[in-house]
């Protein structure tokens, strides 16, 4: 097992890990003491993801997400984010209506909110918006398979490229990102040998999410991993810790000890010096004085 490396990831490095067979560990994180915590444990690449809208602000999918919004997250992960790579997340139409308007949303987070590069969702009708945002020097990643923005279409978040030609159209979509200059693919929701497929015959690293093992990374929407999410979870999802219910046991606590007097006690409160007391005594009419000594 390997450590992180100690210097900012930048985007030759993620390639140099595919060449060297080192995995690559992606997590989203959409607020600067999330992004401090995922950045402390190594993790390569942090993405701030349109799924903010989702498991952040409560939406029922990620299409409502804005640019504002994006922007407003992104400048307090990358305020939190040292080592890793911070990846801006392009949402529903920002890249979808001009070429002129994808460059100059992905040049936002590039000049407002400081990201390294910006993610775009779908295969190869994005490649001329993907040459555009790259003819302005933004690196861009790829989002291929169950991606989220065309939940829609796809008539729920359902596992994509079940048939041949569902496979094979997907990895046609991901050899075409590839072509158009991404420095990697995210493989979403597909069955385990199709992703295989796509990360031997892509040169860019893939980054999986459910789409099994052979990826040349991993990444996983932090609020599943860390058990806040509550309701559905897709079945690829490991929560490595319950938050959700130690946030609430907290909560619930704190609640009960405002409710029986017992917050705060002595130690969690200041004092006048009896002196001080005295003055303050002095200086107030009688109803107040009465006051102060009850
Ligand atoms: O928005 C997001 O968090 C994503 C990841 C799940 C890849 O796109």
């Amino acid at each position: 097992m390997s450590g992180p490396r100690p210097c900012p990831v930048c985007v030759p490095d993620l390639l140099r890990m595919k060449q060297r067979g080192e995995k690559i560990a992606m997590l989203t994180a959409y607020d600067f003491p999330t992004a401090r915590q995922v950045d402390a444990a190594g993790a390569d690449i942090v993405l701030v993801g349109d799924s903010l809208g989702m498991v952040v602000l409560g939406y029922e999918s990620t299409l409502p997400v804005t640019m504002d919004e994006m922007i407003h997250h992104t400048k307090a992960v990358v305020r939190g984010a040292q080592r890793a790579l911070v990846v801006a997340d392009m949402p529903y139409l920002s890249y979808h209506l001009s070429l002129r308007d994808a460059v100059r949303h992905a040049g936002r987070f590039v000049q407002e909110a400081g990201a390294k590069a910006v993610k775009v969702e779908g295969g190869r009708k994005r490649v001329r918006a993907i040459r555009a945002i790259r003819d302005a020097e933004i690196p861009v990643m790829g989002h291929v398979g169950l991606t989220p923005q065309s939940v829609h279409e796809f008539g729920g978040f359902k596992i994509q490229g079940k048939s041949a030609a569902a496979a094979r159209n997907i990895l046609d979509d991901a050899l075409a990102l590839e072509e158009a200059g991404v420095f990697s693919v995210v493989l979403e929701g597909i069955p385990a040998e199709l992703a295989k497929m796509i990360t031997e015959r892509l040169t860019v690293p893939t980054v999986g999410i459910g789409a099994g093992v052979s990826c040349d990374g991993q990444v996983l929407v932090i609020h599943d991993l860390l058990g806040i999410t509550e309701g559905h979870v897709p079945s690829f999802v490991r929560r490595y810790a319950e938050v959700g219910a130690t946030v609430r046991e907290a909560c619930r606590h704190f609640v009960e000890d405002v409710r029986d007097g017992k917050f705060p006690s002595d130690v969690e409160s200041s004092h006048l010096k009896g002196e001080v007391l005295e003055e303050v005594r002095g200086g107030l009419g009688p109803a107040a004085k009465r006051q102060w000594r009850s």
